[in-house]
């Protein structure tokens, strides 16, 4: 994925002894897919855990196991190793090896790499939960945070020995997104604050009961993720969704259409950016039922439906770029234009969600993209994370 922080980056995986070992593979895995260059590090304790072939067949680079290997460039060349790092992860990291780093040991590859870059290091702590808990292991997370490194996790759960506290290393997908975040933070969108609205919006008729569409909040998120991957500072507002929050993002968490709208005026004051990837209703219940309506025989439920109000004009910031959305089943071109026209948008994005393979509830997504002027970009079928990307370039041209 070209636009991904990690694309091309020089990443140097430190693995040390813990039962996770095993989950480091698949973060090799996933980095590499992603395009970075990963070279592994191995501690003595890691390799009677796992062994380094299953790294160096995953990442097709070296795997550094021992500080005087003769025939391995990168042990001998740890100090030039370092220097060329853009991020050092160390997952899992053990209680060892967190008291190793504080204190500047640097008896193993990994020790005298850390010592010598200037790189950031991600630092993702797996152990029991007394062994995480103990004030030294405290002490030491607590030194190294102040020093500047940055620390994913560890996670509250089950744990090897079978006992349940906080100690499990951090999921893979976490460990990826906090390293694209700090790879990203100086990227086009630092200094920029993008506020994004998700997720479909939903409507009581009574305390059991809504109306509500088929939006998952996949494609908010992932725009929430590439600008947060770009630098920016993101505000997400968020209808329900079965989705976990992203990571480094501000999540409100809103249910009706007025919710949106209350909460679009509230935080679009100072932003640069608003894109609205909710599916907002277009229509409430007139009134809502106080208890649960009884099904009674040979009796239908009549609803009356009144109009959502226009979220867009309640909107007092006039320098905010706007993005929107049209899902549409039918006349995509014509239906979006109309919508830019309307709503004054700066952009629109319009998608067909009758389709299966794109749109709610897919990963992919293929949208056309129209301005003010009435021109059209027909976009490839795409990843909803890269498609997101493609819409950022856009709007950094509006900022320009
Ligand atoms: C079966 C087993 C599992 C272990 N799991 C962990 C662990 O999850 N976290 C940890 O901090 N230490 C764990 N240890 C202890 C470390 O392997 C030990 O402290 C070692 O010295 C760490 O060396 P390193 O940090 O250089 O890799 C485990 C030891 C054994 C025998």
């Amino acid at each position: 994925m070209n636009n991904h922080p990690l694309n091309n980056k020089n990443v140097i995986l430190g693995v040390t002894g813990s039962i996770a070992c095993y989950k480091a593979i698949d973060l090799a895995s996933k980095l590499t897919q992603l395009g970075a260059k990963v070279d592994t590090i191995l501690t003595d304790s890691a390799q009677q855990f796992i062994n380094p072939i299953s790294f160096k067949s995953i990442t097709h680079r070296q795997v550094v196991t021992n500080l005087f290997d003769l025939d391995n460039e990168l042990a001998v060349n740890h100090v030039a190793m370092a220097e060329s790092a853009d991020c050092i992860i160390v997952a899992p990291a053990t209680a060892h090896t967190l008291a190793k780093i504080s204190h500047g040991i640097s008896d193993d590859p990994l020790g005298t790499t850390i010592l010598a870059t200037n790189a950031p290091v991600i630092l993702a702590p797996a152990m029991d939960g007394k062994m995480f808990e103990n004030p030294a292991t405290q002490e030491n997370l607590a030194q190294l945070i102040q020093r500047g490194f940055f620390v994913c996790g560890p996670e509250f759960g089950r744990m090897a020995s079978g006992l349940v506290g906080l100690g499990r290393l951090s999921n893979t997908q976490d460990i990826v997104q906090v390293t694209s975040m700090i790879l990203g933070k100086n990227s086009d969108y630092s200094q920029k604050k993008i506020l994004i609205t998700t997720g479909g919006t939903q409507e009581d008729l009574d305390p059991v009961r809504t109306i509500t569409n088929r939006s998952s909040g996949k494609m908010g998120f992932a725009i929430a993720e590439a600008a947060r991957d770009r630098g920016a500072e993101v505000t997400v507002i968020s209808a329900p969704t079965s989705l976990n929050n992203p990571i480094g993002i501000n999540v409100e968490k809103i249910k009706s259409a007025i919710d949106m709208q209350q909460s679009i005026e509230n935080h679009s004051i100072d932003c640069d950016v608003l894109i609205m990837a909710a599916a907002v209703g277009d229509w409430r219940a007139k009134t809502i039922a106080k208890t649960k309506t009884k099904k009674l025989k040979d009796q239908n439920w009549e609803i009356e439906l009144v109009k959502n109000p226009d979220i867009l004009s309640s909107i007092k910031n006039d320098s905010l770029i706007k993005v929107g959305f049209a899902a549409e089943t039918e006349n995509l071109v014509e239906n979006a234009k109309n919508k830019i026209t309307n709503k004054k948008l700066d952009l629109i994005v319009g998608n067909d969600v009758s389709r299966t393979d794109i749109g709610f509830n897919s990963d992919n997504n293929e949208v056309v993209i129209i301005n003010p002027y009435g021109e059209v970009e027909n976009l490839p079928k795409m990843s909803k994370y890269e498609l997101a990307h493609e819409i950022l370039d856009r709007v950094q041209t509006l900022l320009n």
